[in-house]
Order: structure tokens, then C-alpha cells, then sequence
């Protein structure tokens, strides 16, 4: 069955990117598409360091669980990521993780080129477009599908739950989460059974 895997990269476990997260995920399921959400609270991720091993052990040599995400996203046809807007940025460790994804994929089989997915920020008052576009350098430069919406994916929230309150943010990622979903089964339709 096709699978989307939906990152956030809040530390806040249900904080307002992993709600904006959930609600995609529940769109993608109705739309007849497996879906699998990832948090990155309590995780301790760490940056490239350019040792340049992934070519050989074909994963990254740092073990603090982003192998096992790898692996997931590998095995999905669409990859999502949301991220909280930090001073106009998306976080620091989301960042590494996804260069470090984007160095095994080059290095090893381009496991990201044609999955659909792309990214969606949540902040209390703005960065969200300065935070997308970071998030879209990975996207672009690794082959990847975006689709768009009716909007930017972009919702405002401060306290965790406020976000489900932006009536325009949370459809306009819900459009998003239909498209991604939309696209991946006619990319990749699957058997009648
Ligand atoms: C260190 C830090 C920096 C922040 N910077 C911004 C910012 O630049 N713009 C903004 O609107 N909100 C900013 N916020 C607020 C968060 O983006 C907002 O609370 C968001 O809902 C957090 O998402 P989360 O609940 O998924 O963690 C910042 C919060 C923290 C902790």
C-alpha cells in the first residue's frame, strides 16, 4: 500500500506542528493512503559532520535515530515535514536531519527522487514563508514532487492546539495533504485485488 511519512519537527510532542501534521494525516488516510507520523520531541539530532560514509555503509555513521527514519522514508512514495518557525527559520535540528537525509539518498540510490511531499510551518506571528523556502532547498535538489494548495502552507498558532483555530491555514494544508495524497496514487497506482 502507498505510505506517506509526516515528520515534525517540534519538541513540543503535541504541540502545534504535530497537530497540523495529524490533521494532514487524517486527510491522507481517507484518501485511501497509509500514513505515518514522526516526532522529533525528545530526539537528539545531530548535523553532518562530512565524513562522507554513506557512499560505503550506504546509511549515515552518526546513530541517534535518524537511520531508522531513513528507512521509513525509503520505504514511503510521499514525505512531509513540518516545522515551528524559530526567529524566521524552521528549527536547527529538522535542518540537519534533512541534509543528512538528502547526503544518503545522493550518496547511496536517490531513494527521495520522485516521492511527493513538501513542507508546512507553523508560527505565532510570522517567518512561515522565509521558513518553507528553507525547507523547500531539500525538496527541490533532491528530485522530489511538490504539489501546491490553495495558499502557502502556512497556519498560525502560539499555544499548542491555537493552530486548529486558523480556519484558512488548516484548509489550505488539508488541500495540501488531499494533493499529496491525490498524486502519489496516480504516480503510483496500485493493483486491483
Ligand atoms: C525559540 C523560539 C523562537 C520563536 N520564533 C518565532 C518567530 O520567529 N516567529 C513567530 O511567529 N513565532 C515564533 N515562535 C513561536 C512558535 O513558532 C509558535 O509557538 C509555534 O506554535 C510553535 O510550534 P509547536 O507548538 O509545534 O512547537 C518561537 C518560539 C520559540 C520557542
Amino acid at each position: 500500500m502507498n505510505k506517506v511519512i509526516l515528520l515534525s519537527g517540534s519538541p513540543r510532542p503535541d504541540g502545534n506542528t504535530f497537530q497540523v501534521l495529524h490533521e494532514s494525516l487524517k486527510i491522507i488516510e481517507s484518501q485511501g493512503v497509509e500514513a505515518e507520523l514522526i516526532s522529533l520531541a525528545g530526539k537528539k539530532i545531530q548535523s553532518c559532520i562530512a565524513c562522507g560514509k554513506c557512499a560505503e555503509l550506504k546509511k549515515c555513521v552518526l546513530n541517534d535515530g535518524v537511520n531508522e527514519i531513513i528507512e521509513k522514508i525509503r520505504n514511503a512514495q510521499g514525505f512531509i515535514v513540518g516545522s515551528p518557525v524559530y526567529y524566521g527559520t524552521a528549527r536547527g535540528d529538522l535542518m540537519s536531519l534533512l541534509q543528512r537525509v538528502g547526503k544518503v539518498s545522493g550518496a547511496t540510490d536517490h531513494f527521495l527522487s520522485w516521492k511527493v511531499g513538501g513542507p508546512i510551518a507553523v508560527a505565532r506571528r510570522g517567518g512561515q514563508t522565509s521558513s518553507i523556502q528553507e525547507m523547500l532547498m531539500f525538496y527541490l535538489m533532491n528530485d522530489m514532487i511538490i504539489p501546491g494548495s490553495t495558499y502557502w502552507n502556512i497556519a498560525f498558532g502560539r499555544t499548542p492546539g491555537e493552530v486548529l483555530e486558523d480556519e484558512e491555514g488548516i484548509q489550505t494544508i488539508r488541500r495540501f495533504a488531499e494533493n499529496v495524497a491525490q498524486l502519489i496514487k496516480k504516480i503510483y497506482p496500485e493493483p486491483v485485488s
